[in-house]
Parts: C-alpha cells; structure tokens; sequence
C-alpha cells in the first residue's frame, strides 16, 4: 500500500482499465463536439484545428502528467495533495480548483440537458421544423433548468455510488460505447453526398486566421477544457490509482483519445451541415450552433434524420455524463477528504448546490456564454499556470513519482524544464490577451442587463 496523505484507507480503481476509462471519459465530453465544432467555425475552421492540435500536445500533455503525477503521488484531493507536496501556503489553490469545479458543473450541466432533450425529441415527436425557435425554447427557462436537473440527478447517483462501483462502472460501460458511435455516425456523413465540402472546410487551414492572438486564446482554452486540465480533475483521477504504473504511457493514452474524438467529431459535424448546404449558418456559428444547425441537417434527411439525430444527441449527453461525474468528484473527494464527510452526502449536498448554481445560465444563454469565458480563460488557464509552476518549482523531485521504482528516463528533465520555462511563458502570453478580453465581455454583459 502506498503512503497516503490523508492517513485513512482510500478506495482505489480496480484496474488500470478502469482508471484509463474514467480519465478519457472526463475528458471527451461536450468541449469535443459542442465546443470544439462551434469554435472550429468561429476561427476559420482548419487553421484553429492545427493551433489547438499543436497546444494539446506541447502544452496540455506536459500538464496533464504533471496533475496524475501530483495525485497519484500524494494519493489525495486537490487541496491536500498540494499541501502533501508544497506545504501549507499551496491550499488555497487547491480552493479555487474546487471552485471551479462548482463554475464549469453549473452551466456544464445546463447544456447535458439540451442534449438529453434533443435526444428523447429523436424518438419522441422528432425534430422542430423551425430549428432555432425551437433551440431557444429549449436552452431557456423551466424547461431549460427541468433537464439540467434531471442530468445532475443522474450525475449526482453515480458520484454517489463510489469511485469503483458508481465511476468506474458507468466509464466502462459507456465509453466504449460512445467510441462506437462517434465512428459510426463518421462513416454515416462520408457516404452522403454532397459532404465533400465539409471535409475541405474543417482540413484546409485559412492561414489568414493562423496569427490572430484571439484564435490563440480560443485554441488554447480549448484545448485545456478538452483535456480537463487546470482544475484538479484529472489530479483527483490519479488519486485513486496505484503507484506501480509508468503515468507517462497513460498520459499519452488519455491525451490521444480525447484528441482523436474531438477530430472524428468534427468529421462527424462539417461533412454533415455541408452536405445539406447549411454552410451559411457555419459562418455565422455561435454557442447554439449545434443545436441550431444539425437538427435543421436531421429534419431534411427524414426518418433517417431523426435516427441519427437520436445517437448523434445520444453521444453527446454520453460524453457530457461521464465528464460531469469528473467535475463532481473533485468537489466530492474534497469534502469527504477535508471535512469528512460521506460521499453520498457530499455528492447530493455539492450536486445539488451546482443545479441551483445552474438557474442563471438555464435562463440566459449569454450569462452560460460569459461563464463559460470566465471558467476557461481565466480559471483554467491560470490555473494550469499555477500548477505548472508548483511541480515546476515548489515540489521537490516530481519525476521520482512518473514511474516509483524504475530508472530515469533522459526525457524526464526536459519535462520539467517545460514546465519551468516554457509552458508558464506561453500560458502567460496567452493570459495577457485572454484576461483583458474576459473583462470586457463581463462588463457589456452586465451594462446590457443593467440597461
Ligand atoms: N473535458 C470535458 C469536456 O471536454 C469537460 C471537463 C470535465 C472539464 N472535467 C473538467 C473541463 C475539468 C475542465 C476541467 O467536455
């Protein structure tokens, strides 16, 4: 058995499959079909794909093996694991990674619920023929707050069930499941015709865009959303896992699934809207897009239409479920570990605090919008630079704890280098636009709702 910092006897995942599973399902999520096609359209397509394909690897895997390094090695929630690591005075940033965790779940939960709706309209009625009338009806109000709940409800049972039977469970079962799907609907678009357009929209970069700071800072938060990095996730991930295996090959495991869906994604996405030759509506693309245009894509394409509408929806409330549980668990595992609470009382009580945090962006699409800037752009992304700097710095030898055991490899160094110099650099540039642009927006936001 492994040291603990919390001293008590913590529940562990029952097998290296188990962890692989529930981390690449916090991971794929919303951010790779939701948000990663939106974004894609707003930034000119290919050339934003090539930007966040190249932050993920240098950046974001650099990052995501310093989390499940820090986890694993203290065997413990975000606040103690950096306390176990860097003393007292890293607390309070393991605070607002639980914080975080409350934001991102609050409006996260609002557009699973979306997606929970449009899947059952799939069976149920199919889809409005009007699609974005029928969006706004959906993504406000009652009936907005009505899903989301029912989403949280499922969330909150899961987190509830423990990390072997209730994650662990549901990541197995379902994440080979979405695989399949994804796949599926990809092989679905490339057979209809007329989808060829989409495949040069989302593939041949507009390198007229490439040099934009904005499109920087979107690639950038992109690809830490994506990734789950910047919050402690996939730290409290690593926590439950055992300290004979080598992090770096999961690093690489976990990182590429969740690239590799965010792609098939967008071959699923593009090729689908163009070869209905709603190409107009991609320029033009916002947070609603997705709901907006494919259902538009299925009510043209009929019976067939509302099948594939019913999985595409399907996948994605999939995916937002097992990313959802993630969120959860860092706020869950924090207060059974620092105030000792039970788990199932910490998930109803922080589950259910997240649906009421929730009701403002059931109302107002542009309050979810901002909130989501703010979570990404200064949460993530700062924290990402915090916790570069403490295993950078503050933790005395973090590459002892890549592989316990075995010898050094010659890269290890350079990794930490990386997180020394090369990765605080980068997310600071990125920062000084991100922050500024964040500020305005959430100051014409509320001059707009005070006027
Ligand atoms: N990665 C998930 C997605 O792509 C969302 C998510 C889950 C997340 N846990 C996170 C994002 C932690 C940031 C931090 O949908």
């Amino acid at each position: 058995m492994s040291a603990s910092a919390s001293g008590a006897k913590r529940e562990q995942w029952s097998s290296r499959r188990g962890f692989v599973l529930a981390a690449v399902g916090s991971a794929v999520g919303l951010g790779n079909m939701w948000r990663f096609s939106y974004l894609t359209a707003e930034n000119g397509g290919a050339a934003f794909v090539l930007f966040y394909l190249l932050i993920a690897v240098l950046v974001g895997l650099p990052l995501l093996l310093a989390e499940l390094v820090v986890g694993r090695g203290a065997q413990a929630s975000p606040i103690r694991a950096l306390e176990h690591f860097g003393g007292r005075r890293w607390r309070p940033l393991g605070g607002v990674f639980v914080l975080t965790g409350f934001l991102i779940l609050s409006y996260y939960g609002v557009i699973a619920g979306w997606t929970l709706r449009y899947a059952m309209a799939g069976i149920v009625g199919g889809f409005a023929a009007d699609a974005g009338a029928h969006f706004g009806e959906v993504a406000s109000g009652w009936d907005a707050f009505a899903f989301h709940g029912l989403f949280m409800g499922i969330t909150i049972g899961i987190v509830a069930g423990g990390v072997k039977r209730g994650i662990e469970r549901t990541a197995v079962v379902l994440m080979p499941t979405l695989f399949a799907l994804v796949v599926g609907l990809a092989l679905y678009a490339f057979w209809l015709p007329g989808s060829s357009a989409g495949y040069a929209y989302y593939l041949s970069p507009d390198f007229s865009k490439l040099l934009s700071a904005s499109v920087l800072k979107d690639a950038a938060g992109q690809a830490f959303f994506s990734l789950s990095l910047g919050m402690g996730a996939m730290l409290t991930f690593a926590s439950y896992f055992d300290r004979e295996r080598n992090l770096a090959g999961e690093c690489l495991t976990i990182g590429g699934a969740d690239v590799a869906v965010a792609f098939v994604a967008g071959l699923v996405v593009f090729p689908l809207i163009f070869a209905l030759g709603l190409e107009q509506a991609v320029g033009g693309s916002t947070l609603g897009a997705l709901f907006i245009t494919l259902p538009q894509t299925f009510v043209e394409l009929g019976m067939v239409g509302r099948l594939v509408g019913c999985v595409f929806f399907a996948a994605l409330a999939v995916g937002a479920l097992t990313s959802a549980i993630s969120l959860l668990e860092v706020v869950v595992a924090s207060a059974v570990d620092g105030l000792g609470w039970s788990r199932r009382r910490a998930a109803w009580l922080a589950g259910g605090s997240a649906t009421l945090l929730g009701i403002p962006s059931a109302a107002s699409l542009d309050f979810l919008g901002l909130l989501d800037a703010v979570a990404n752009n200064v949460f993530l992304l700062g924290g990402g630079l915090a916790l570069s700097l403490f295993v950078g710095f503050a933790m005395r030898d973090p590459s002892a704890e890549i592989a316990p055991g075995t010898v050094a490899a010659r890269w290890w160094p350079w990794w930490r280098r990386l997180l020394r110099y090369a990765v605080p650099a980068f997310l600071i540039f990125v920062l000084a636009f991100a922050l500024p642009e964040t500020w305005a927006a959430g100051v014409a936001f509320f001059a707009s709702a005070g006027g």
